[in-house]
């Protein structure tokens, strides 16, 4: 219901040819009940514990971003293994909702276009955490959406990106639409190093194809 109700306010923001208004529309809609909102599980992505465990992690000293924060789990994850976090959202009811969830949170919650981010962003992070995001976004806005990010990221600093995966030859569907490879290949267009590029069906019922892909910013 949750996610059909997001394909029609998609849909409709698209017809006016706006891509972006939709998702503070959806969380005011959504009133402060989380299960309308399809992505929002309310524990950090296992992807993004899962990953941070097997690389052992530490943010000690280290500046993370989590873009298109959505309710905060993943921001909150990275807080508590030492990163200085600033998270944001284009929803400034999505950035009152994170605040209201979490009153004494060290993370720095802030409303902001992932398309007009704040100049003192550049290169200023050494750890950018994206999940979902893209795939949410018309594939003509997603070179510029990644190139915003590989601006945030500091010399020798790490990205990580999750998202849902599809073949090129795949139909995309409805929102959200699942990325290829090619897709993802504006990261090292745009001056990163691939490192790792994982490829896998998650633990969701029924699983869902997933990529999840680290860079480095090599100076
Ligand atoms: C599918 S949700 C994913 C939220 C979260 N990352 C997660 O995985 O649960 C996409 C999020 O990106 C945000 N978003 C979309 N476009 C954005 C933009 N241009 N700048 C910042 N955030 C954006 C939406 O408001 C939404 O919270």
């Amino acid at each position: 219901m949750s996610r059909a109700r997001a394909r029609e306010l998609t849909n409709a923001f698209l017809e006016r040819g706006d891509a972006k208004g939709w998702f503070e529309a959806f969380y005011l809609e959504a009133g402060g009940d989380a299960a309308r909102i399809p992505w929002a599980n309310l524990v950090p992505n296992p992807n993004l514990v899962s990953w941070l465990d097997e690389n052992d992690v530490q943010g000690v000293g280290r500046r993370a971003l989590v873009v298109g924060c959505g309710l905060g789990d993943d921001a909150e994850a990275l807080a508590a293994r030492g990163f200085d976090v600033t998270a944001f959202d284009i929803s400034a009811e999505a950035i009152k909702w994170c605040k209201r969830r979490y009153p004494d949170s060290k993370v720095d919650y802030v409303t902001a276009d992932l398309f007009d981010l704040p100049a003192g962003w550049r290169e200023a992070f050494h750890f950018i955490f994206e999940a979902n995001t893209l795939q949410v976004l018309p594939s003509e806005l997603r070179p510029a959406a990644i190139a915003a990010m590989v601006n945030c990221v500091t010399p020798n600093g790490t990205l990580l990106v999750i998202a849902r995966g599809r073949e090129p030859g795949d139909d995309p569907g409805s929102m959200p639409w699942p990325l290829t490879k090619g897709d993802l290949e504006h990261f090292t267009k745009s001056g990163l190093k691939l490192i790792s590029f994982e490829d896998f069906f998650d633990q969701e019922d029924p699983p869902v194809r997933r990529f999840r892909d680290h860079y480095h910013k090599i100076i």
